[in-house]
């Protein structure tokens, strides 16, 4: 049972991985970020996030054995530090907490590890110090964390404008998806690979593609949606990383109805038709990438599973 008063002993928050539907990107605007439209996807891939109180600041990181703990930064421009500080400064707190991050979201996979973890962070620090912050500071500091911070904090389907931090859920929330996730040894800077589409893409139109028709269909069958999967940072991810393509191609010779570039990569991500076709993808796929996961979507945003 969840109590509603008291200081509590530790407070759980687990927050999502995310897929990005469609990523419309356009040329980037004067303070250097790309414009999108992007539809956000939430999947059953999760970092959950531990705080206790303390008299001072930890942060300790455990990862699941497919995920390399030394390529998560833990220094003073670790997004969880900047949560935490934004929030205590917001309310004139000390930033004093035990903080354990358990990830299963690759790191640097494409897939918004480091925004979930800011979200978890958020709602878990709010809850343990007492805070009671309103959604509008939430989104607002979430915003001013990252562009998918905002998004990790919904979870479902989310159409993001802006540089992604608009946020506005869209249909489709309770129809399951199924998906076979591949990840790869090594991360992809995001920045790097945005800045290969500028290369690539040198004559980008501002305005990103938008997804009308994809939006139109979330609620329909599988089939409605997967010739409207659509990720712009695929080319440059790809062209990083060509090793990919034989992934991507890996997926469609184990029967995957289409498959894509998670957000900046590397992370491949195989739209399934059921739960046992994922599982038959997912072993058509042994051995391809560093590790083969199967999850479905769309899932809740960042919320309390542990409050003792
Ligand atoms: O917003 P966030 O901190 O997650 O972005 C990380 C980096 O990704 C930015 O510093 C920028 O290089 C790139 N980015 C971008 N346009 C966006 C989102 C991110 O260029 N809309």
């Amino acid at each position: 049972m969840i109590p509603t008063s008291g200081p509590p002993g530790s407070v759980t928050v687990r927050a999502p991985a995310k897929i990005n539907l469609h990523l419309g990107v356009g040329a980037p605007r004067g303070d250097g970020f790309h414009p999108l439209l992007t539809v956000y996807h939430a999947i059953g891939i999760y970092d959950d996030v531990t705080v206790r109180p303390s008299d001072s600041w930890r942060l300790t990181v455990e990862t699941a054995p497919y995920l390399d703990v030394t390529a998560v930064p833990l220094g003073d421009d670790n997004i969880v530090v900047r949560a935490a500080t934004l929030l205590a400064d917001l309310h004139g707190v000390p930033a004093h907490a035990d903080v354990l991050i358990r990830k299963e979201i690759p790191v640097a996979g494409g897939m918004a590890g480091g925004s979930a973890d800011a979200a978890a962070v958020l709602v878990a620090l709010d809850r343990l110090w007492g805070l009671d912050t309103s959604d509008e500071d939430m989104f607002r500091l979430a915003a001013e964390l990252g562009s998918d911070v905002p998004f990790a904090l919904m979870g479902g389907n989310v159409l993001g404008t802006g540089r992604g931090e608009v946020v506005e859920s869209v249909r489709g929330g309770d129809v399951v998806r199924w998906w076979v996730v591949v990840t790869a040894r090594e991360g992809l800077s995001t920045p790097a690979v945005y800045r290969r589409f500028d290369a690539m893409a040198a004559d980008a139109s501002p305005r990103p593609s938008p997804p009308h028709r994809l939006v139109a269909f979330l609620a329909d069958p599988v089939e409605a949606i997967t010739g409207l999967l659509h990720n712009d940072l695929q080319e440059p991810a790809l062209d990083l990383r060509p090793e990919l393509r034989d992934v991507l191609a890996a997926g469609e010779k184990a029967g995957a109805l289409a498959g894509l570039v998670s957000g900046s990569g590397p992370t491949c991500v195989f739209l399934c038709s059921s739960a046992d076709h994922a599982r038959g993808v997912a072993a058509g796929l042994d051995g391809v990438g560093e590790h083969v996961l199967v999850a479905n979507g769309p899932v809740a945003g960042a919320h309390v599973v542990e409050h003792a």
